[in-house]
Parts: C-alpha cells; structure tokens; sequence
C-alpha cells in the first residue's frame, strides 16, 4: 500500500522521484516544452480532474468529526447497539445550505442541512436532517421541482424569487416550511447555535420485536441564535465562509460545540388516527401529545485535516440504517432512500462506501462488486450467493422486523387525511402562537423584501393570498406593506 510521507523528496504517482516541481522540460531556456515530460503531463491531467461534481442540492457546508454518547436508558424502546445506556460512538456532521452552490455565502437565508453519520459497531446509522422540523413538500415526486425553482432559471441563469414564489405558491403544502425559513431561524448566526431534526418519521424496534415511530430532535448546547438580515447581507459580501470558519475555528481553539438528542416516540397503533398524519412531512407533533426524551449528547471534537477527502467525499445517506432502527411510511423518506446513494455513485464514483470517511468500522460480505477504483476486495471467496464454498449469506423468509402492513390498491394520491391534517393550520400556530410580535413583524419585513422588485404577476397576488391562508393579518401586513414601499398602486 502507498503510504504518504511529507519527509520524502516529491515524487510522480507511481512513485519515482521527480526532477521539479517548479521547472517543466524544455529544449533549450525558451524552447518548446516536450510530450513525454511525464511530471508535467500527470500534472496538469490530474489538475484537470480535480473537482468532482457538487451535491445537487446542498452543495455548500462543511462538518467535523465527534464522539456521541448515550446519556439515558431508552433500551425499552429500541435495541439499536448504539443507543445502549453508557455507549459511546465516534461520528461525523456536516452542516450546509441547501440552494447554493459550492461557492455561494454561508448567510444566505435558506434552510440548513444537518447530517450525521455514525460509525456504529453495527455499520453506519446516519441521520440526514435539516435545521427545521419539516420540509416544503411532502411526495419525492416534487423534489427535483422544488430544488429548480430554488436554483437558476434557463435563460439568465440567475437566481429568481418569482420562480420560488411560484413554486411556493402554486405547493400550498410549503406553507410551514416556508413561515420557518421566512422567521428567524432562516438565518442562523452559526452552525453552533441551530438545532437539527430528523424531520421525518423514523422506526425504533426493541428486543421484543415492539415497534415504536420516532422524530429526531437535536438541540444546540450553545442556544438557538440568528443573525439579522442585515447582518446576514453584510456578511455575505465580507466573508462568504463564516460558517465553515466559525465551526473550524471553534473547534481548533478547543471549543467544542454540542447537541443534546432527544426523541418525541409514538406508539406504533397511534399513527392510525394521531390528529395529524404522522408520516406528513409537511407536520409536526405536538409535543404535549408525545413529549421528549433525552437520549444523550454529541460533540465535535475533531476537524478535518483535508476537506475534500472527508468533507467533500463524505456520502451520507438516509437509507444507512442499523438494526433496532428503521424507516418509515413517509413517501419522501422513501423516495430519499434510493436518490442518496444512487446520487453518491454518480457524484463521488461506485465504490464511495470504501473511502476511509465513508466506510463501517464493522466488518462487510457484499457480493457487490468491481467498478471504478474498487479497493477493498473478497479474495478468491465465492462471488455468488448460494454457494457451498464457506462464504456465508443469507436466505431465510421471515416478516421483516421493522416493517409496517400495508394493502391497497396501487394510486398516485395524496396522505389520507387526519383529523387536523390541512396545508395551513400548523403553519398559522408557528406564525400566530410561537412567533412574538417582533417576529412576526421580521417575518412580513423579509417575506416583503423578498417580493420587490422582481416578483410579478399573476405570482404576486397569490402570495398575498397564500400569507393570508396562514394568518390574514399577517397576509394584509405583507401586501400593505409591499404597497406602501413600492409605491405601486393595487391593480
Ligand atoms: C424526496 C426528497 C429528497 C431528495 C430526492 C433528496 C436528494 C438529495 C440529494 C441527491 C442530495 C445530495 C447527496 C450527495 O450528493 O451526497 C441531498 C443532500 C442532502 N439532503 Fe436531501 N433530498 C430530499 C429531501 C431532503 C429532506 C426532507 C431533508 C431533511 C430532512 C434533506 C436533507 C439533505 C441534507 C442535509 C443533504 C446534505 C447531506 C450532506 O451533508 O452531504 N433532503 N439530498
């Protein structure tokens, strides 16, 4: 195995010593230069191919590694290793924007992604979240939508708030989402001081086989604190990387930021009429029907020492799941879990699961294999399953046991509704009943801001009446005041 040695004279990639690093072959001083200066040519090829494509969404962010440890008993509710009382797991976070590019500024407002990876004895558990306990909408089939609308146009390749507004408007079921990212909290004032959430509904099984739904809440140990949006502006022109700045920074001078998990668990017969569907993504659970648990607490203890190797290349995926955990009827989830790895393959190459920050500290037996850049290998053992050569698998029938029934006729439908299921109610609550006044008067400055000057008609008077289905007064405020500050007069 190569092995790098910062003490060693540089060397080509196959390992022979070269003549410079600095000078490249020539005939003569100002001479041609020559086809077969291998050093040269190597270099300027692999330069050539240094950037992989970026996340499709949430190309921008960065992460670090930590140590998470269980601080409460919830063994009667899942038997997943890692979630045993005084266990302690080494993993991996990475925080990002969702609609920027690689390069784009840490402050934009936007929601911000919340990935975690556990490197379990059991293989890796990750849990890909947001700063947000929802999301805009709620089946697979609108994502790629949503994320183009959030992104450039065609034609200008711009960005465009009358493509968003659009979108918004025209997907009702964005109305929480969109009451959060327009709030405070679309601008938090680091990646320390947001919290995160699985914002889907998960599965935890216990050793009796007992099943159990579970919302993820990760809360920042530093508070919750966000920046104005004229902080937020002012900082995206001085400095586009605070964020990645503030996390490497905070963690190299030994301050290391944490986050407390707690879990709102239902039990498995009440999804069928808890007054709001619980695998909506678009809803939340009241936490005074199902209250929070503490579970235990990560920190991040330890940057990167090369971002692309661990950052960049780092694949995180919802379907990685461990046993005593599991998935859930939410079809957003269930979209999610092929379009991870399935882009991951794509982004980083076929065999990204074998790069040092992507693998499992638990030992493998796939019989996938080969593709680009395979590594890790089986040997001479058998490369098919069944086989009577001593290499093991699998081939019992049994009811999977973090499974769920499910019969009907196939459809393309929307959830069936519960009893307090609609796109605006819990929207009005987060604007109307946690919102003070202050808030709400920030949430019609923003939502305002971001109308002038480019959002036209027939978008413009559907986001009054969209901001008027979650709280009339709210809605009246924003269209007044977009009246008033543009001088225009109402058609
Ligand atoms: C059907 C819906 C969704 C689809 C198809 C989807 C797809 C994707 C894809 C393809 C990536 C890039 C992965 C990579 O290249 O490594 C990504 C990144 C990400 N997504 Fe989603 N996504 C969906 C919904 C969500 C939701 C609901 C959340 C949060 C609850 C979320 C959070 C994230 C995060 C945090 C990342 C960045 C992960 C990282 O740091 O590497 N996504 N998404």
């Amino acid at each position: 195995m190569t092995q790098f040695d910062p003490t060693q004279p540089s060397t080509t990639e196959s390992g022979a010593p070269r003549q410079s690093d600095a000078h490249s072959l020539s005939v003569g001083n100002d001479g041609p230069l020559l086809l077969h200066d291998v050093a040269l040519v190597e270099k300027l090829a692999r330069f050539d191919r240094e950037r992989v494509p970026e996340r499709s969404p949430h190309a921008k962010g960065s992460g670090a590694f930590g140590e998470f440890e269980v601080l409460d008993d919830v063994s009667k509710y899942t038997k997943a290793d890692f979630l045993q009382p005084g266990k302690k797991t080494r993993m991996l976070a990475r925080f990002s924007t969702v609609a920027g590019e690689l390069g784009s500024p840490d402050s934009w407002r936007d929601v911000r992604g919340f990935a975690l990876k556990f490197y379990t004895e059991e293989g890796n558990f990750d849990m890909v979240g947001n700063n947000t306990p929802i999301f805009f909408v709620r089946d697979p089939m609108k994502f790629p939508d949503f994320i183009h609308s959030q992104k450039r146009t065609p034609d200008s390749g711009l960005r465009s708030a009358n493509m968003q507004w659009d979108f918004w408007t025209n997907s009702p079921e964005s109305a929480h989402q969109v009451s959060y990212l327009m709030g405070d909290r679309g601008l938090p004032k680091t990646w320390r001081h947001m919290n995160g959430y699985s914002s889907h509904t998960y599965m935890w099984v216990n050793e009796q086989g007992e099943k159990f739904w579970v919302q993820y809440h990760f809360h920042s140990d530093q508070g919750v604190e966000n920046m104005t949006n004229e902080e937020a502006s002012k900082l995206a022109g001085e400095d586009a990387e605070v964020h990645r700045r503030d996390l490497f920074d905070s963690i190299a001078r030994g301050d290391f930021p944490s986050w407390t998990l707690s879990v709102q668990i239902m039990p498995y017969e009440e999804a069928k009429d808890y007054r709001f569907n619980p695998f909506d993504l678009t809803k939340t659970w009241s936490k005074k029907d199902y209250p929070l648990h503490r579970v235990g607490r990560f920190t991040l203890n330890e940057n990167p020492t090369n971002h692309f190797a661990q950052i960049e290349q780092a694949a995180f995926s919802p379907s990685n799941t461990v046993p005593g955990t599991g998935l859930s009827p939410d079809k957003m989830l269930l979209g999610r879990v092929f379009s991870y790895p399935d882009a991951q393959r794509h982004r980083i190459g076929t065999n990204f699961n074998q790069l040092p920050v992507n693998a499992p500290v638990s030992p493998t037996n796939s019989y996938d294999k080969e593709g680009h850049m395979q590594y890790h290998h089986s040997g001479a053992a058998p490369v098919y399953a069944p086989n009577s050569y001593g290499r093991a698998h699998q081939s019992t029938e049994a009811t999977v046991e973090n499974g769920w029934e499910a019969d009907g006729t196939m459809v393309r439908a929307a959830y069936s509704l519960h009893a307090e299921d609609d796109d605006f109610g819990q929207a009005h609550t987060l604007v109307r009943e946690v919102y003070t006044q202050e808030q709400r008067d920030r949430l019609v400055e923003t939502v305002t801001g971001s109308l002038i000057p480019e959002v036209e008609e027939p978008v413009l008077s559907r986001v009054f009446q969209y901001w008027k289905n979650i709280d009339a007064e709210v809605g009246q405020a924003i269209e007044d005041l977009y009246y008033e500050k543009t001088g225009k007069t109402k058609a």
